[in-house]
């Protein structure tokens, strides 16, 4: 595993650059889906992805909701803890996936892809390590929520940073992850990987 420089760490970087998505440029996103080697593996990974970035847009707004007075704490306490334990279980899913199957494999088909996956694979311990402080700052919410007043407030004024760190970090990691590893299966088609 290569140590990824700082500048490039999921919580520093902005996009990421051309010698690690080399063959973005080659593969723009809106042609993706009209190219012959697009199947049904980069169609899969895509979905995922975005049902990723939809949960975790929909809990956010759960969450708005009810720092809003749109939901009340009865209803708002029935699903919370339910749906954030689906979503992060969902997610942990995919990148155990990611780094046990998938990533292994992109780096065996050349030699520079491998910087890259090291790199996205440090994104996942990020990932993890901020999902660790999103359920803990859930546990702490859960009880503030049943003093009420204005420790429920700054329960879920905390809740809601921390869960917005994770979605900002996680939304930056996957359409990074779209650029390396579309591309690629539409160089390489799908076959290395079935
Ligand atoms: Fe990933
Ligand atoms: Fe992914």
């Amino acid at each position: 595993m290569h140590t990824i420089s700082d500048n490039l760490r999921l919580d520093k970087r902005r996009a990421l650059p051309d010698e690690i998505a080399f063959l973005r440029a080659k593969y723009p996103a809106p042609q993706w889906a009209t190219h012959g080697n697009y199947g049904e593996l980069a169609a899969f990974w895509l979905q995922v992805h975005d049902a990723l970035r939809e949960e975790g847009r929909a809990l956010g707004q759960a969450t708005e909701d009810f720092r809003e007075g749109r939901t009340d704490m009865a209803a708002f306490q029935r699903v919370f803890a339910v749906r954030l334990r689906g979503y992060l279980q969902h997610l942990e899913g995919h990148h155990r996936i990611e780094d046990a199957h998938y990533f292994p494999r992109f780096r065996r088909l050349d030699e520079r892809l491998v910087y890259g996956f090291d790199l996205l694979e440090n994104d996942h311990e990020i990932i993890h390590g901020q999902l660790l402080a999103v359920v803990e700052s859930a546990q702490a919410f859960m009880q503030d929520l049943a003093r009420g007043g204005d420790a429920m407030r700054y329960g879920a004024d905390a809740y809601a940073e921390r869960a917005g760190r994770l979605l900002a970090l996680l939304e930056q990691h996957l359409a990074d992850e779209e650029e390396i590893v579309i591309p690629t299966i539409l160089e390489h088609s799908e076959r290395p990987f079935r």
